[in-house]
């Protein structure tokens, strides 16, 4: 073998590593990466995007897509061998992950399971089955955590304060209409206990947040709610709820259960201080995952 010095990725590697990253989610789907490949390291660089920064002005889901970019990226190379060291450079720059290789290593179960399952990994924005989700079921899913990312299942009176959580902060953000519509979206236009979804004054989607505790009772069952929180909100601290998030996401497609993620709330601080106080979260609330087995046979 020659020398890794030496050696370049060579063109079906590169087409493997580039086509794991542009599998990988993103907030609206913007892709905010770029990724170069070097000799035989992977570089992952935040892409300037001005036009996202209404929506996202201190880069937060920026950069969380980022973290499963670089998940995609890390699973792939061990897909094709490779032993992988994973630098996070600290500061401000654009480079936001160093994957280096160190020689041949095979891939494990799990990390070839986890590979394969991001070809199958998209946004479930279709009813959940009424069948529970095991906790032996979540346990690959929430059980591989980056250190500093804690997740926690909510419990279904839990289930009710998020509701009512969420529903105070669209009543009281600005933008409440384009708040309401994305939910309505999320929630796949499914009356599903946390939202009820409707249509506007012209006709687009609208939805509710519903903290109605018998409807939550009733559908608490089939559908867990995550919540992925991190001791640090930093840069580092988004990077790795992505790669969470991302781990967790493909853990569950893995055991064939969907999922679907949301952040949009978590951008308004007092509803994020609120959230971590109320549901006693380990830290600060980064991310929202609603997960349940897809439903393939309810009608829209
Ligand atoms: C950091 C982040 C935040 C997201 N926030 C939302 C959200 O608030 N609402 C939503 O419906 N989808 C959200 N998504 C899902 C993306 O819209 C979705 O991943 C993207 O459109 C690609 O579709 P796919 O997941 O089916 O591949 C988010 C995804 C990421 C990575």
């Amino acid at each position: 073998m020659p020398n890794l010095d030496e050696r370049m990725w060579s063109d079906s590697e590169v087409e493997v590593l580039a086509r794991a990253v542009i599998r990988a989610p993103s907030v609206h789907n913007i892709q905010p990466w770029s990724l170069a490949l070097p000799g035989m390291r992977a570089e992952l660089t935040e892409r300037a995007d001005p036009s996202a920064s209404e929506h996202d002005p201190a880069g937060r889901d920026r950069l969380i897509s980022c973290g499963a970019a670089l998940e995609n990226l890390v699973l792939a190379v061990r897909a094709l061998g490779w032993a992988t060291e994973v630098e996070l450079p600290p500061g401000r720059g654009p480079l936001v992950a160093v994957v280096r290789t160190s020689g041949r290593e095979p891939p494990s179960g799990r990390e070839l399971h986890a590979y394969a399952a991001i070809s199958r990994r998209r946004s479930h924005h279709r009813p959940f089955a009424a069948i529970p989700v095991s906790s032996s079921m979540l346990a690959p899913v929430i059980g591989r955590l980056p250190r500093g990312v804690g997740c926690r299942v909510l419990h279904a009176g839990e289930k009710d304060v998020l509701a009512v959580l969420l529903d105070q902060s669209a009543e009281t953000t600005q933008s409440r209409d384009g708040i309401r519509r994305e939910l309505a979206e999320w929630a796949c236009g499914v009356d599903d206990g946390l939202v009820r979804p409707g249509y506007d004054k012209v006709g687009l989607p609208w939805a509710r947040l519903v903290p109605d505790v018998r409807t939550l009772a009733r559908r608490s069952d089939a559908e867990s709610i995550l919540m992925f929180c991190t001791k640090e909100d930093d840069r580092a601290g988004r990077l790795k709820t992505g790669v969470a998030m991302q781990q967790s996401w493909l853990a569950a497609v893995d055991g064939g259960l969907a999922a679907s993620v949301l952040t949009r709330l978590l951008h308004e601080e007092p509803v994020r201080e609120r959230m971590a106080a109320e549901l006693k979260l380990p830290g600060r609330p980064q991310l929202i995952m609603r997960l349940g087995y897809p439903d393939d046979h309810r009608p829209f």
